[in-house]
């Protein structure tokens, strides 16, 4: 029940009154019975900022960021995490006594929920990442913090897939899709597949049984990369994966406490399998 010591937490975005962060964090309220809600806020283009301002007159205790403010809040919060500066992108906000801090908790999300489900941990692996905006930076920078021996990254502009690896220099190199074939995980960072899209985001001819194929499109749920994959007997893991993961970071981050993953889970299959 909603009372004067609710602690209030939030996503901005723009359009934002689809998003399924709401369901997903106050699933985990809820399963760790802590006096916290988590609601959307519609901040039109520009005005990040201005939320920011808002945020700490309000007491806002954490903010989930999405489009088109990433680049904005990046450029207003009081600090960064040392991850966030070298993503160049921040999707978490902390209020930590008055000052906000902005992190990155997409790539890490994804590896979090990766190791729990379906178990794979990317240290000791070779990584694929297509791809070359701030998911694939933030993927690329986890993946090489959790140890992966080799990092490819694929994009369709080159000169971005430089950028990209620019995040891990010492483990990561400009790839083609035919590389991917030596890649033990393949994870698509690009909206191919998204929506009504049927393209393919790698060729099927890459894909082979043992690898796991992460997709971070999550509408639809089941993409055209996602079903050549288990076609050819590869482990096939959906959006999700990342959205529940970050979540779950931001979740520990802003409470102290350790995120109910599965309840959180449970709460993204509904929300985004509901019209
Ligand atoms: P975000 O920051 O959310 O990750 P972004 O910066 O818009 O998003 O990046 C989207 C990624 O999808 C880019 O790597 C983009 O490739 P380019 O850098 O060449 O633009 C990729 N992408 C989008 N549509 C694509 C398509 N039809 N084919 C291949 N790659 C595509």
């Amino acid at each position: 029940m909603l009372n004067g010591r609710t602690q209030v937490t939030a996503v901005i975005g723009h359009p934002v009154a689809h998003s399924v962060s709401p369901a997903i964090v106050n699933a985990a309220y809820e399963a760790a019975g802590l006096d916290w809600v988590f609601v959307a806020f519609d901040v039109q283009p520009g005005r990040a900022a201005d939320a920011l301002t808002a945020m700490r007159s309000l007491g806002v205790r954490g903010l989930s960021v999405t489009m088109p403010h990433k680049d904005d809040v990046f450029a207003s919060v009081d600090e960064l995490t040392e991850r966030a500066t070298t993503i160049g992108a921040v999707n978490c906000v902390t209020r930590v006594g008055d000052r906000l801090v902005g992190d990155n908790t997409d790539g890490r999300g994804l590896l979090l929920s990766l190791a729990d489900d379906p178990g794979t941990d990317v240290g000791g692996l070779a990584v694929g990442v297509i791809g070359a905006g701030g998911a694939a930076r933030s993927i690329v920078s986890a993946s090489a913090e959790a140890g992966a021996t080799s990092i490819v990254v694929v994009n369709r502009t080159e000169s971005r897939a430089v950028a990209t690896v620019g995040v891990a220099p010492l483990v990561a190199r400009v790839g083609s899709l035919a590389d991917l074939a030596e890649c033990d995980v393949i994870i698509n960072a690009t909206s191919v597949g998204m929506g009504d899209d049927t393209a393919l985001a790698v060729p099927i001819e890459v894909l082979r049984a043992g690898q796991v194929v992460v997709d971070i499109v999550y509408h639809p749920l089941d993409t055209p990369l996602l079903r050549a994959a288990r076609q050819v007997g590869a482990t096939a893991v959906d959006g999700l994966g990342m959205l529940v993961g970050q979540a779950a970071l931001a979740f520990a981050m802003w409470t102290g406490e350790v995120a109910p993953l599965d309840a959180m889970r449970r709460a993204a299959r509904l929300a985004v399998s509901s019209p």
